[in-house]
């Protein structure tokens, strides 16, 4: 089978497509014929290196987590899944490898894609869409009737994240650049802060949630805009912002609560459902073939991509 992989840390440069053989399901597995897969800007930091010490790469490494396709056999224990199916997954931390023609992956971690939705809207959505979940409803305790502050709303996680926050009934406001306004009104936002027009995040609303996929703007950029007793969820984990969230508790009703995607098809299914619903879709800023990969790549390091890079088969 054709996939992408890399033998060692570094640039694009690194990316290589090879011709392998195919993996095998163990006892608990699927294996499944990848008909789209998406970017993350984890692939590529992951390539650079830059996470070694938290997330070492093993090599060769095959890039991706999110994939859609057609179930094509199953390991002795699997049984929610049959031949013929189709899914789709964000594979586990340690497994990568949805940049192939065929992927294996843990059953529990697989949902079925909904009705009607192509393989490519359904890739987009595993690991953006439960980040984006974990982070409002996990981390940020997001109830109904609250308002939430998404900045990067019109990325990948981010416009995930604020159609998942209205559909949880919530008033949400996104941060976003010019370009950007009128498709993030269109996905529901109540509020929009344009960055290009306004350096702060001051209206006249006092948020619950912040859920910030950005994180360039210091956490007290945030303060005068939170309620007193509200959570501030950090897309990017620092090592400062695991403090902070242990620290605070001791002066401060406020929390600050990193998110850390926790892959799962339970949550998978949830967000199955809210497509099911009409109220989860997937904008596609582009697509591209396997071997056009780096190009993907390329694009999601811009940092303006809209919604998700998704890669076709
Ligand atoms: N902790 C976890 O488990 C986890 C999981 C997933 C992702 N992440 C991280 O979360 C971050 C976001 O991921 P993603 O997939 O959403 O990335 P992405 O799709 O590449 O985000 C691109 C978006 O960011 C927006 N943006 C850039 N600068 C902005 C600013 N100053 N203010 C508002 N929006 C801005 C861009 O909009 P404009 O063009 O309008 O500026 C663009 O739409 C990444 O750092 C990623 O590594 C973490």
């Amino acid at each position: 089978m054709k996939a992408i992989h890399y033998k060692q840390y570094g640039d694009l440069s690194q990316l290589e497509e090879v011709e392998i053989d195919r993996p095998k399901p163990t006892a608990s597995q699927i294996l499944v014929k990848v008909e789209a897969s998406a970017i993350n800007p984890i692939d590529w930091k992951l390539l650079s290196g830059s996470f070694r010490a938290i997330m070492p790469v093993k090599f060769p490494a095959i890039p991706g987590f999110d994939l859609a396709g057609e179930v094509i056999d199953v390991g002795a224990a699997v049984t929610q899944f049959r031949i013929g199916d189709r899914i789709y997954a964000c594979q586990d931390i340690k497994q990568l490898g949805t940049a192939a023609e065929y992927t294996v992956v843990e059953e529990h971690l697989a949902a079925l894609i909904p009705e009607g939705l192509s393989a490519g809207e359904a890739a987009g959505i595993p690991l953006a869409g439960l980040t984006a979940l974990q982070g409002l409803r996990n981390c940020g305790g997001l109830n109904a009737g609250e308002h939430v502050l998404i900045v990067g709303g019109s990325g990948g996680v981010g416009h995930y994240a604020l159609q998942i926050a209205k559909a949880m009934d919530t008033n949400v406001t996104a941060v976003c650049s010019t370009g950007n306004v009128e498709m993030v009104r269109d996905l529901g936002a109540d509020t929009v802060i344009d960055y290009n027009k306004q350096t702060d995040f001051a209206t006249d609303i006092k948020y619950d949630v912040v859920l910030d996929c950005v994180v360039k703007s210091p956490y007290k950029s945030f303060a005068a805009v939170m309620q007193a007793d509200a959570v501030y969820v950090p897309a990017l984990p620092s090592i400062s912002f695991i403090i902070k969230s242990y620290l605070m508790p001791l002066y401060t009703k406020r929390r600050v609560k990193p998110v850390m995607l926790k892959t799962n098809g339970i949550d998978l299914n949830f967000l199955s459902n809210l497509v099911r619903e009409g109220k989860l879709r997937t904008i596609i800023d582009s697509s591209y073939s396997l071997n056009e990969y780096y190009k993907a790549f390329e694009r999601n390091q811009t940092g303006r991509t809209r919604g998700k890079i998704i890669i076709n088969f």
